[in-house]
């Protein structure tokens, strides 16, 4: 057993290189901010750190941060605080194309602050909840990510580990390079317990909905077998809605997960139909001719389906349906450009490197159809609209 600094007693091995961080030789920023890992994953009994590959910053939207959360960045950047692995940034609270009807660009100041600050750190500007689109993670590989849908993306579809983290302790695992080694880290920790088989064909809309139904009802790991293999779109939506209405981190899609990445131990068994989906959030499920708004980007959308969308845009899309809303990464936006001015021209509005959940609205759409389980439970809870959930086609009309 080491001492620490301030002479409490240390519970956690350390080696050399983290000693040598923890007493300063690497400078007090990064000092302080090995002692807090370090301090909470005694708290966790974690007994090492292991070293990340990739941080992922969530939580820098100014309308939740505030003044106290821009301050706290700024003074790290002004006492020279830098990212040591690669990483990436999750969206903010403004359009950055600055276009949006929908958007409230007021906090634009304070968000372009944030933003700066971040930027100083040396963390990429990414601005989107898409890590795993910049920088695919491999299986077993360590990584601290906050934003619950790139947790359960990184743990379930890529075999990585990392535990759902709030964006200040993945930030300070940022300027570290290191994360306790507790939850999802180690191997023990990721065992299924019940098995889920849904035997239908899954869309965007059942995918939403099972996920949906995983977070309200199931509080361990669950195993999902599917009748068939899924798009990755729909585990996208599956896994951002469970992850939603539970806590859900890690959810092992059977025959996709990487093998060896989990253990299991299952000891429940449940059936789920597509009808018992739709009879449980029949009064949730949009069935009407028009919208004030479809919301389709949350999660952001991928370059891959960002193009299939236009494409189905441009060949389908009914404008006296309502305005659609199209949310994607500012690297999208950029590989795009002429199409997506194309699709402005057109009813459909694209919002760039922002999140509507943690954003402030202009004004209140009557009702708001997505195919989003995510965004269905988010903007209803923390901005009480009538949020209705349609498959994509449907949307699209
Ligand atoms: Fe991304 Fe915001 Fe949805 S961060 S997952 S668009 S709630």
């Amino acid at each position: 057993m080491d001492q620490v600094q301030d002479g409490e007693a240390q519970l956690m091995y350390l080696t050399r290189e983290q000693e040598r961080i923890l007493s300063g030789e690497e400078g007090w920023v990064k000092a302080k901010a090995l002692r807090v890992i370090v301090k909470v994953g005694e708290a966790l009994g974690a007994d090492e750190l292991v070293k990340i590959r990739h941080a992922h910053v969530s939580g820098i939207s100014y309308t939740n941060i505030g003044e106290p959360g821009l301050k706290f960045l700024e003074e790290l950047a002004e006492n020279g605080a830098e990212a040591t692995v690669y990483t990436t940034s999750n969206p903010t609270c403004i359009d950055l194309a600055g276009e949006s009807s929908l958007i409230d660009q007021g906090y634009l100041d304070q968000q372009l602050l944030v933003n700066k600050a971040l930027e100083k750190m040396k963390i990429k500007p990414t601005y989107t909840c898409l890590p795993y689109m910049l920088r695919p993670p491999s299986p077993h590989e360590h990584l601290t990510w906050g934003e619950s849908n790139a947790v359960a993306m990184a743990n379930s579809f890529y075999g990585a580990r990392t535990n759902r983290e709030g964006g200040p302790i993945a930030l300070l695992a940022s300027i570290t390079g290191y994360i306790y080694n507790a939850g999802l880290h180690k191997l023990e920790e990721r065992c299924v317990k019940t098995l889920i088989k849904y035997e239908d064909k899954l869309d965007d809309l059942t995918a939403s909905l099972l996920g949906l139904w995983i977070g309200e009802n199931i509080d361990e790991i669950p195993m999902i077998e599917l009748s068939t293999i899924p798009r990755i779109q729909d585990v996208k939506l599956l896994l951002a809605s469970a992850a939603a209405t539970g806590s859900h981190a890690l959810i092992v899609i059977k025959g996709l997960t990487p093998l060896k990445t989990y253990i299991e131990d299952i000891n429940d068994k449940i059936t789920i139909r597509r009808k018992d989906l739709i009879r449980t959030y029949k009064d949730n499920i949009w069935s009407g001719k028009n919208y004030s708004l479809a919301y389709i980007g949350c999660p952001h959308l991928s370059a891959t389906e960002t193009l299939r969308i236009i494409k189905l845009l441009e060949k389908k899309y009914d404008r006296t349906m309502g305005k659609i809303i199209l949310s994607i990464p500012p690297l999208v936006s950029s590989l795009f450009r002429k199409e997506l001015e194309a699709l402005r021209n057109k009813n459909i509005e694209v919002i760039t490197g922002t999140c509507p959940v943690v954003a402030r609205f202009k004004y209140r759409p009557d009702i708001i159809v997505t195919n989003s389980g995510k965004a269905f439970f988010y903007l209803r809870k923390l901005h009480r609209l009538d949020v209705r959930l349609a498959s994509l086609n449907s949307i699209i009309g």
